[in-house]
């Protein structure tokens, strides 16, 4: 059975850093609430390693190494202040942990050394025109079937507005929500050997979840 909501908050609040601003608390403890990090959290098996790509505050590999005894974790982000929240999150959790700010693009070589690698809400981030290139950098990174764990908002339903308005309240930007059948055709065309997808409206928010095996 998935982990609820309220305990993965609960969780995520134990470990919340104490000296940083209210939106980012918000962002930390409430995530569970707008994201379905329990789905996300039953598709990792135990004892796996995880590099997270675009990891924010590291919440996600915080519950990883909660509830699935991770060998290792490794987080990249484009943001200086949020690898500094992963660290402080990761001083009070036993499991070897790396972060690292890079530049948006071009990606540590030792992603080809983990089996899982996970892009969690971050595709919409990245301009249209780049979203496929930044894919296929990550493909060509990747070991031989190892698994990219794409979840985003889908723009196929009329719902990803509502995303739209989240956005630009919580980041001040729009974001560019790729529509999940297309992007799927593009991934088997880059060469993914196997793609499982799945969807889930939570709060009004239309997420889609894309496993995909090199
Ligand atoms: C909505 S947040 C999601 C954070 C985290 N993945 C989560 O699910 O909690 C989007 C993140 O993507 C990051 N980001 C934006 N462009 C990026 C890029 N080119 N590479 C990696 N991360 C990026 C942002 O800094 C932000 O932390």
């Amino acid at each position: 059975m998935s982990i609820s909501k309220q305990e993965l908050i609960k969780t995520l609040q134990k470990y919340q850093p104490k000296k940083i601003g209210f939106i980012d608390k918000l962002k930390i403890s409430y995530r569970p609430m707008v994201c379905p990090f329990d789905d996300l959290l039953d598709i990792i098996p135990e004892h796996e390693s995880i590099f997270d790509i675009g990891c924010g505050s590291g919440m996600f590999l915080s519950l990883v190494a909660t509830y699935k005894n991770p060998e290792k974790v490794y987080g990249i982000e484009i943001d200086d202040k949020l690898i500094e929240n992963a660290k402080k999150i990761f001083k009070n959790i036993n499991v070897p942990s790396e972060f690292k700010k890079y530049n948006g693009n071009i990606l540590p070589q030792e992603i080809n050394s983990f089996k899982y690698i996970t892009l969690i809400d971050v595709l919409h981030h990245i301009p249209k025109y780049n979203q496929i290139i930044f894919l296929k950098n990550i493909f060509d990174m990747m070991n031989e079937e190892s698994i990219l764990i794409i979840k985003d908002i889908d723009r196929k339903n009329p719902l990803h507005y509502w995303n739209k308005i989240h956005d630009m309240v919580f980041s001040g930007e729009i974001g560019s929500e790729p529509n999940s059948v297309e992007l799927q055709n593009e991934l088997t065309n880059m060469g993914f050997k196997e793609i499982t997808k799945s969807y889930r409206t939570m709060l009004l928010y239309p997420h889609f979840t894309l496993i995909c095996q090199k």
